[in-house]
């Protein structure tokens, strides 16, 4: 069968999918130069359809997973992508279709999508104990080949995994190694089941914690203290009887309370202490600390749906206002009767949604968050890059939370930036001493870009121009050479 985008409406212009496998060799450094001091490899993934979606109203987040790497060392860049070789891909690339339905929801596939895996490993990469994995939430994780980027095929954690999801946004505590996730919807689809796995720094699960939600929403990130464990329960939600009546898998429910849960480090189910409050949306978080009896939590919240393909339940109509996402500051007062929370908005002209840390203090103590966000004092130039109204996120931010000032970075006026991950200049650097890296598409050129900006500055150190349109990113990370096996450059 032919592939025709016709049933994709945001297969349009700059945002049409790649579909194709790619290596560039010493790419094309236009500014500046490449650090030397940087030797390690940023991972992307995200979504790119390689056959249309079967609906057009579902959500980007259904796309097959595509993987790619910046490679540095010695002052160059070399880059190469590919898509995962997912069973769903390689039964899609077959039957020369798409074969499965709407996100998350099986009800609505091919019958000859039955039985194969629905993951599609496009939301985060982690590394951990020497494997490298791709993430999605409703699957398990996708170990990828770190040198060749090859489908090495899902991982159990030498069959102590037992649960079929595992978060995208698992936690690596630097000082300890250890790394903890979980799987929501963990007893299946629309169960309100959760389970968290403790895996120490050789890769062994050495503990895990199984409770309920207060009901099944979407859990997609959590914030780690060195003591507690924060879980946002909010309106995305599901059931059986929606998955069963054909329904993209999330609805938003505006009446719906949010929760936060917090569980201690090393506490046991019964220890989770549930908090309570008026409607938000908590996608991502920066991260956590434990002050005495508080638990202070950084993330950027909205106060309604931030995502127009997960329609309100009651149909009202998206409230592009309300999806906006700021950078809030939420304190749990563990020695309180009250279960409430306290919520302060820290930065109200800096909407965005991809936080970011020093991924070395993520559950310690720190002060910096970064994060792409849109700046509307800068310019567009919707003469040369189109017009692309609400789709321009121009500016890197370095939150600093110790005294609330924000630095930015501006990539350009016909540029819009993808999430960035920060590059420790070194193991030993202090905090927020490093790189953020991140592609910056370019709307004039159509083509991508690569930027280097120095942590501490903000300001652009390098600028690699890509010969082509890069494949959308949901996540990334830089990973330094030292942290997984097999580094090496040449063509
Ligand atoms: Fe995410």
């Amino acid at each position: 069968m032919s592939v025709s985008w016709i049933n994709d409406p945001t297969a349009v212009g700059y945002f049409e999918p790649t579909r194709f496998d790619a290596a560039v060799h010493d790419c094309e450094v236009i500014e500046g130069a490449i650090p030397s001091d940087l030797r390690g490899t940023f991972y992307r993934v995200g979504g790119d359809w390689f056959y249309p979606p079967k609906f057009r109203d579902d959500s980007p987040f259904n796309a097959d997973g595509y993987v790619s790497m910046f490679r540095f060392a010695d002052g160059s860049v070399d880059y190469q992508g590919r898509f995962v070789r997912t069973q769903r891909y390689l039964a899609d690339a077959k039957a020369r279709r798409q074969l499965f339905g709407y996100y998350r929801n099986a009800h609505t596939d091919d019958p000859a999508a039955k039985g194969v895996s629905r993951n599609v490993a496009n939301t985060n990469m982690v590394a951990h104990a020497g494997r490298l994995f791709a993430l999605k939430e409703d699957s398990r994780p996708m170990m990828i080949d770190p040198n060749t980027l090859a489908t090495l095929g899902e991982w159990d954690f030498h069959g102590r995994y037992q649960t079929p999801t595992f978060t995208a946004h698992p936690k690596i505590d630097h000082t300890t190694g250890e790394m903890i996730c979980f799987g929501y919807e963990a007893s299946g689809d629309a169960s309100n089941d959760i389970v968290f796995y403790f895996v120490d720094k050789s890769g062994r699960i050495s503990r895990q914690v199984r409770f309920k939600a207060p009901y099944v929403s979407m859990i997609h990130d959590i914030a780690i203290s060195d003591k507690h464990i924060i879980i946002p329960v909010y309106g995305m939600v599901t059931s059986p009887e929606r998955l069963q009546s054909g329904k993209i898998h999330w609805g938003w429910d505006r009446t719906a309370t949010t929760w936060y849960g917090v569980l201690p480090r090393d506490g046991e189910a019964s220890d989770v202490r549930w908090f309570k409050g008026p409607e938000r949306a908590i996608v991502h978080t920066f991260n956590a600390t434990t002050q005495g009896d508080k638990v202070v939590m950084e993330a950027p919240i909205s106060d309604s749906n931030p995502f127009p393909f997960f329609p309100a339940i009651d149909g009202t109509p998206f409230d592009r206002a309300a999806a906006r996402t700021l950078v809030r500051r939420v304190t749990l007062n563990l020695g309180s009767k009250d279960d409430s929370w306290r919520e302060e908005i820290l930065y109200p002209d800096a909407p965005g949604a991809l936080s970011r840390v020093d991924d070395r203090y993520l559950t310690r103590p720190y002060r910096y968050g970064y994060m792409g966000y849109s700046d509307s004092k800068r310019p567009f130039d919707s003469v040369r890059g189109g017009n692309m109204a609400g789709r321009i996120t121009n500016s890197y931010g370095r939150f600093d939370f110790a005294t609330g000032k924000l630095d930015s970075y501006f990539a350009g006026d016909v540029q819009s930036l993808q999430e960035c991950s920060f590059a420790p200049r070194s193991a030993q650097a202090a905090e927020g001493d490093g790189y953020l890296i991140g592609v910056a598409s370019n709307y004039a050129e159509r083509n991508s870009e690569l930027v280097v900006v120095d942590a501490m500055s903000m300001q652009g150190v390098a600028r690699v121009r890509m010969p082509f349109r890069l494949s959308n990113q949901i996540h990334g990370v830089f990973v330094p050479a030292a942290d997984l096996p097999g580094f090496s450059t040449g063509a």
